[in-house]
Parts: C-alpha cells; structure tokens; sequence
C-alpha cells in the first residue's frame, strides 16, 4: 500500500502481528496512519505474555497518533499538517502558522485578523510579574529564568488552568503563544540589567518580540524589516518538530492533568539540554574552537576517533537519516542576514566548509549523519545581536506552538492515558533490613 492509498486517519487495517514468548502468543493489531509507518499496537502484550516491551530512547515506539507534524527522516521532508516547511518558511509568517497548528487549517483572512488581534491583545504579563524577576540573580542563565517564570504563569493565571474546560485550554494557548516573547525578552533584559520594554501592539509578532528585546527607553527603535523577516522565518522552522525530547514532555507531564503552563516549563527545561534545544549554542562554540578553515581536518579527526567523545555539533539526527530540511532554510537565511548587515564572518566560511568535509567523508555518510537545524542558527542567531545565553531561549519561543498543540491534541484525545512507562528492574532482590550497627 503507497502512501496516498492510505485511509485518511489512523485505523486498524485488519492486520495483525504475532508475537510468542515462551509459548504464550499476543495477536496484536497493526495500525495505520494517512502516511508513513504503520505502528504494532502492543498495549495487550503484558496482559497476554506478562513480558514488557523495552526500547530504552523510544526509538521504535510512537507515543500516541497525532494529526500536527509530520516527517520522513530518510527523504528530509517536514510537513505541518501536511504542509512542506520550505512553502511555510518562505511564504507564511510565524503567527499564521501558529494558527495552523493550533487549527489544524491556514486561516482566512478574518480569521487571522481575529486570532493576530486576540494574541497580540495578551502580549502583556501581570505587572507582578516584574518582581517576580527580581528574585533572580543578574548572572542567572535566561533559560533557568524562563523555567522559572514560565511556571509562575500559572500562579497569575488560574482563569486559564481548569484542563477540562476546552475555553481555558485555548484561552492558555493564546497566552503562551502571547506572552512567551515577552518572559523571553524581560529575561534577557534582566540578564544585561537593561529596563523591561512593554510590548507594542502595533508591531508585528516578531518585530514586537525584536523591540522588546533591543529597544532602550531612551531612544527610537525600529527592526530592520529584513532582519525581523529573518527571526520569524528562524520561528517558523523550529514551531513543532513531532515528538521530540521536549513535546514528549510536555504531553507526559499533561497526561497526568498537570496545567499547561506547568507542563510547558517542563518543555522548557528539557530543551535546555545539549542534545537538544542546547545545540546551536555547542555548535557555535565548536565552529569559534575551531576557528579557521585549516584547523577544520584536525577536529574531523577527533570527531572520528571514538575514544575522544567528540561530537560534530549540529550534525546527526534521531529521525532525520538525510538532510535536515530546516537546516537547508537556515543556510539561506543567514547567507540573506549576514549580506543585510554586511559582516563577513569568517566562522561561516569555517562551516561551509566544514559541512562539505563532512558530508563527502565516510564516516559520515555510513552514520547518515547530515547538517541539522543547529548547524548554521548559532551564525544567523548571533548576527542578529543575540548573546548565546539567548538562542535556546529563543527555539523556546518557537516551539511554544508546538507544544501547546500537541498538550491541547493530546487533551482532547480519547485514547489519552497517564503516561507511565515500566522498567526491567536489574537492582538487587529482596533482601533484609541490617541495623547499622551490624553493617560491615
Ligand atoms: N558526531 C559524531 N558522531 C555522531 C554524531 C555526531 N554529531 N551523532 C551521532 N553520531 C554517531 C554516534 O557516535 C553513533 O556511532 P556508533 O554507532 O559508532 O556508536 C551513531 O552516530 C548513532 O548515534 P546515536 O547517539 O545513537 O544517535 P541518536 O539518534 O541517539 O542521536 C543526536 C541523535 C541528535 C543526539 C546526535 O546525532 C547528536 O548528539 N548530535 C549532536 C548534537 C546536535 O546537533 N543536536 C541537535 C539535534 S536537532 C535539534 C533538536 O531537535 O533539538
């Protein structure tokens, strides 16, 4: 069966896969989607077998059917609700796709009226808020900030907490998508010890977010229309990415009924890792290591030798086996950025030709290890005037949608369970108490 000759929503194909574990056998149903892998759904193994499946990183298991994002890893396609993220970056705005993935359709024009009125009309946060930023130290990374303030949201917002009323889940989906931008600038204000700017609701989405961030009250601000085009295209290709690391979080942490706004702050503290939200700033620290082109064999090398623990930052990927469409985009975009700002960075060149190394050497095509979406953002983010303590805090301002999405697809899903993964427990058996006065 080809791709398109697949019914349009997921479903038991009649199908089914066996399984026999010492003589006791599962017949478990085959599933399948609009497009791509058919899933073994596996939920009666344990019942039947009394043997749990295990898959330490979940890479054969899908967590859940969902309706939002979808990617091929092997042909690099990306698609939001079926549309291909280079048509999206080039032609749309983040906030329409905003839109798109919270609806499931491109909006009308009045309907984008309406929604660009109703989040731009929630970009401020309750003035308390201010204070609560004083508790934090100067030097804190934004990042621990926005763990934090993203999580106090709930405490100003209790209006929007109750999960089971579907206006309160979407009224918290217009406030995150709303006032993301606006933690993630006065976090960045409080870090260089610059006055917080109030949104303007006169601006678009991100040339507000690009004021709030580099305006001072002393002085007028206007963002380079190229620049902030830039930023928002940057938005666009970071907005949902299926279940990665962070979303698995989010819609973990909201399977047990925890409020968005909670479980958002989970995301954030899980895209703050390295090998995740964190790579664009280890990619641009490795590209300034590295320093010039002829240093580039050397660090190859070491990447190659397995006992050095070496990675190529902003190359590899879990699912994508090919080139990372986002990353194709990203190198557009900072070739545009750095020509409008006239810099001629020397560490772009170092990743060019970096990446044509890599993708020509052996060792890198057996791994299927291609240049991803980290690979030139730390370049184009840094162009732009952000510190590096910003860039993971600004993916957070992008993937907002995305999780906010998936926490309202996930809501609304009448297969949803807690989450509660089992373990094959390797620790010691049974054993008794010993006073500590007997302890050898
Ligand atoms: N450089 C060198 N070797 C690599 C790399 C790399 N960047 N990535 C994977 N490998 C090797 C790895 O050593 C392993 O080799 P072997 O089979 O000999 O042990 C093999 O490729 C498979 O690696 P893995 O860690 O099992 O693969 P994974 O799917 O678990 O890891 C990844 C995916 C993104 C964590 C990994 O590729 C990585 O650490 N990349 C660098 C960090 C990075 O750029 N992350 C950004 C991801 S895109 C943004 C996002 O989604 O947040």
């Amino acid at each position: 069966m080809t791709a398109s000759e697949k019914p349009a929503a997921a479903t038991d194909i009649g199908r089914t896969a066996t399984l026999d574990i010492a003589g006791k056998k599962v017949s478990m149903p085959v599933r399948s989607g609009t497009i791509g892998p058919d899933v073994v759904d596996i939920g009666k193994v344990y019942a039947n077998t009394g043997a749990f499946t295990y898959d330490p990183g979940f890479t054969s298991t899908a967590n859940c059917s969902s309706k939002i994002t979808y990617i091929d890893g092997d042909k690099g396609v990306l698609l939001y609700r079926g549309y291909p993220i280079e048509q999206l970056a080039e032609q749309s705005s983040h906030l329409e796709v905003c839109y798109l993935l919270l609806h499931g359709e491109l909006p009308t024009a009045k309907q984008f009226e309406e929604f660009r009125s109703i989040v731009t009309r929630h970009t401020m946060v309750h003035e308390q808020m201010t204070r609560f930023f004083q508790g934090f130290r100067r030097d804190a990374h934004p990042m621990a900030i926005m763990c934090g303030s993203v999580g106090a949201l709930s405490a100003f917002y209790h209006d929007s907490t109750d999960i089971n009323d579907p206006k309160q889940r979407i009224i918290a989906a217009h406030r995150m998508i709303a006032k993301m931008p606006t933690l993630a600038a006065m976090a960045y204000k409080y870090s260089i010890g610059q006055p917080f700017i109030y949104p303007r609701n006169d601006l678009d989405y991100t040339s507000n977010f690009m004021q709030m961030c580099f305006a001072v009250p002393c002085e007028p601000y206007a963002a380079d229309p190229v620049l902030s085009r830039a930023l928002d295209r940057i938005f666009i290709l970071h907005a949902d990415h299926e279940q990665n690391a962070s979303t698995s979080t989010v819609r973990l942490a909201g399977s047990s009924g925890a409020n968005p706004f909670a479980c958002i702050a989970a995301g954030i503290a899980c895209l703050w890792g390295p090998a995740h939200g964190g790579a664009n700033e280890a990619a641009l620290k490795m590209l300034e290591e590295i320093g010039t082109v002829k240093n580039i064999k050397a660090h190859v090398e070491k990447v190659k030798d397995k006992n050095s623990g070496v990675r190529l930052m902003g190359f590899g990927h879990r699912v994508y086996k090919n080139y990372d469409p986002r990353a194709k985009v990203m190198q557009k975009t900072t070739q545009e950025v750095l020509k409008v700002l006239g810099v001629n960075d020397p560490i772009l060149e170092v990743a060019m030709e970096l990446e044509q190394i890599a993708l020509h050497d052996d060792f890198f095509i057996e791994k299927k290890l291609y240049p991803n979406v980290d690979f030139y953002s730390g370049i184009v983010l840094r162009a732009l005037g952000f510190p590096v303590s910003m860039f993971t805090v600004l993916f957070a301002v992008a993937r907002t949608i995305g999780w906010i999405s998936q926490w309202r697809e996930m809501i609304e899903d009448p297969e949803q369970k807690i989450g509660r993964p089992r373990q094959l427990y390797v620790g010691p058996t049974n054993r008794d108490y010993v006073p500590v006065a007997k302890r050898g």
